[in-house]
């Protein structure tokens, strides 16, 4: 058989294959805007993440008691992973076999205390709404990525109903009903609740965006999801909020998202 090589796409020697974009390794894994894919990708997100990337020195934010890899993946995906909390309590059960780094990820002081360009990826889950200075933690989080480094955060995000009454009720009132709905839930059980504040926490480009950029992010993505499983013990209620969240999903109305994934590269 005479094979007839086209040698104009032939790559000079030392030339690396182009590397995809963020979008496109999300595309790749089957990204959907449903909630449950944001839970059940997250993990796989990271995965694919490190692996186009090439990420192999990890920085988890507010892992605490629950990281999101175990010990045998480190070997398995050959990654090193820094499990980083505010609280010595919740990074005293995270598990031994990792570095830990106990320290606000939203302090000034933050950068001088980790080191520049020190990590290649950086990921969190349900950490930024318990921070307040967002544009601060986004700011260290630059700082301490090496050149082609990349960052992930998977955050609920504002105006989804749960999340507004969660803000608007009085700290004592949210854990009772939290108590109420979700009695596995308690404090300083299983699955303490942490105060949240939601800051810059949105589905919508427009929140989170610019300040990425400004900070110095080259590639920046937002994925949005719709829909999440607090209203399903109230009938009724239940019913109304599936076909709202069904409608603001098909219009993609980034005010009503429920969680997203901020991705950037920098
Ligand atoms: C809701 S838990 C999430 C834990 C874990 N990431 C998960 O998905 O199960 C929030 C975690 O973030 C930590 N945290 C809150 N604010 C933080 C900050 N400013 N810097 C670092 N960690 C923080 C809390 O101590 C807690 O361990």
């Amino acid at each position: 058989m005479n094979i007839r090589h086209d040698f104009s796409t032939a790559r000079p020697a030392g030339i690396l294959p182009p590397q995809p974009g963020i979008r496109e390794i999300a595309e790749a894994l089957g990204y959907s805007p449903d909630w449950n894919w944001s839970w059940e990708n997250y993990k796989p997100m990271l995965l694919a993440l490190a692996e186009s990337y090439g990420l192999r020195d990890h920085l988890e934010i507010g892992g605490g008691r629950d990281p999101v890899f175990s010990e045998a993946d480190l070997a398995r995906h050959d990654i090193r992973v820094t499990i980083n909390d505010i609280s010595e309590t919740e990074l005293a059960l995270a598990p031994a076999a990792f570095s830990k780094l106990c320290c606000d990820i939203a302090a000034p002081t933050t950068v001088a205390q980790v080191g520049r360009e020190r990590f290649d990826f950086a990921y969190c889950r349900m950490v930024m709404e318990h921070v307040e200075d967002v544009a601060q933690m986004w700011r260290n989080v630059h700082a301490v990525l090496r050149p082609g480094g990349a960052a992930l955060s998977f955050f609920p995000t504002l105006y989804a109903p749960p999340f507004v009454l969660n803000e608007l009720m009085p700290e004592r009132l949210s854990r009772a009903v939290l108590h109420t709905f979700f009695p596995d839930r308690r404090d300083g059980g299983e699955n303490p609740k942490f105060p949240a504040h939601y800051t810059l926490c949105r589905g919508s480009e427009r929140v989170l965006v610019p300040l990425l950029r400004e900070i110095g992010f080259r590639e920046v993505e937002v994925l949005p999801f719709y829909g999440y499983s607090y209203f399903w013990k109230v009938p009724g209620l239940r019913q109304v909020d599936a076909a709202f969240t069904a409608l603001a999903r098909a219009r993609d109305w980034r005010t009503f998202t429920s969680f997203a994934y901020v991705i950037v590269r920098k």
